[in-house]
């Protein structure tokens, strides 16, 4: 992105340079994984339905894996398969010994109970860290699979050597699969932040983001953070990836960030983009998880 003036004191932080360079080095490790004679990583995926954005994850996905070297399987069902039939599925991935971790691609169709697929899982085999058992196991600092998008934002942080201790991190959005893990990682000893875990009942947050040394947008909503909700100087990461029309280009739609790009990164020590910040690290950490799951050892 060519930078002008304007952008002087912000450093753009690269996902997509950061991913390639992480999965150059989990390739590596496939390499001599291969000269050993050893069994190749296998992630597997199940999509359920057409939903543009999840098709669109699910592929970025199986190519991640031809890029570390490893197996993948992609295992596809119309949005009508019964839940019994998915259980199953679910139950057959976790008996297969050639698979070393899968993931079941979320939103599942409404008749569908996301919980119940997700505690179906085998823990060990959980690389998108769902399970309670690795969602439990974060929470007090044991080995697990850690969500992929808080544990590639902590990626980020350490690649650009981000001081993180003492500082106030800021987290816009609960989600159970972003802003609560991020809030529990980044407060562990290691991190060392303080962190305030925003919502959407949340009293003055405007107030509250201007005060944040770091903040994480990870809401949803195109756009909500703005000039005046940050503070100079401040790192500030954008979660966001909404499909927002756009006419002009021949597949019709963008993706756009939770953070007003323009106005706020002249503010920022360091921001992320959209597209080209945390997306392509979430699928990175995804690939760390399942080198992990493989190698039979959560770190
Ligand atoms: N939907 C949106 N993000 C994710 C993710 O990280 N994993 C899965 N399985 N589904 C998702």
């Amino acid at each position: 992105m060519p930078l002008n003036n304007k952008y002087l004191n912000m450093e753009l932080i690269d996902g997509k340079k950061v991913s390639e360079t992480i999965k150059q080095q989990i390739a590596a490790e496939v390499e001599q994984i291969k000269a050993r004679g050893e069994k190749v990583p296998h992630l597997a995926a199940i999509l359920v339905g057409n939903d543009g954005g999840s098709v669109t994850y699910v592929n970025n996905k199986v190519k991640a894996c031809e890029q570390c070297g490893f197996v993948s399987t992609l295992k596809t069902f119309d949005e009508n398969i019964s839940e019994e039939t998915l259980l199953k599925t679910v139950e057959e991935f976790n008996n297969n010994d050639d698979i070393d971790g899968f993931i079941v691609q979320l939103p599942l169709p409404k008749h569908i109970d996301s919980q119940k697929v997700i505690e179906s899982i085998n823990p060990n085999k959980d690389v998108d860290g769902f399970h309670p058992m690795n969602v439990g196991k974060m929470m007090i600092g044991l080995p697990c699979f850690k969500s992929a998008t808080p544990a590639g934002i902590l990626e980020l942080l350490k690649f650009y050597n981000i001081e993180t201790a003492g500082k106030h991190c800021v987290i816009i959005g609960r989600s159970n699969i972003v802003g609560k893990p991020m809030s529990v990682l980044l407060s562990q000893k290691g991190w060392d932040c303080t962190v305030t875990l925003c919502h959407s009942r949340t009293k003055n947050l405007e107030q509250v983001c201007a005060s944040a040394d770091i903040l994480i947008a990870a809401l949803g909503t195109p756009g909500f953070v703005k000039a005046d909700m940050v503070k100079e100087g401040a790192v500030v990461i954008d979660v966001g990836t909404t499909r927002v029309p756009a006419p002009e280009i021949p597949r019709g739609w963008r993706l756009k960030g939770d953070v007003l790009f323009d106005e706020v990164a002249p503010k920022c020590s360091y921001i992320t983009p959209v597209p080209g910040g945390v997306g392509p690290m979430t699928i990175c950490s995804l690939m760390i998880n399942t080198l992990q799951a493989a190698k039979g050892k959560k770190a």
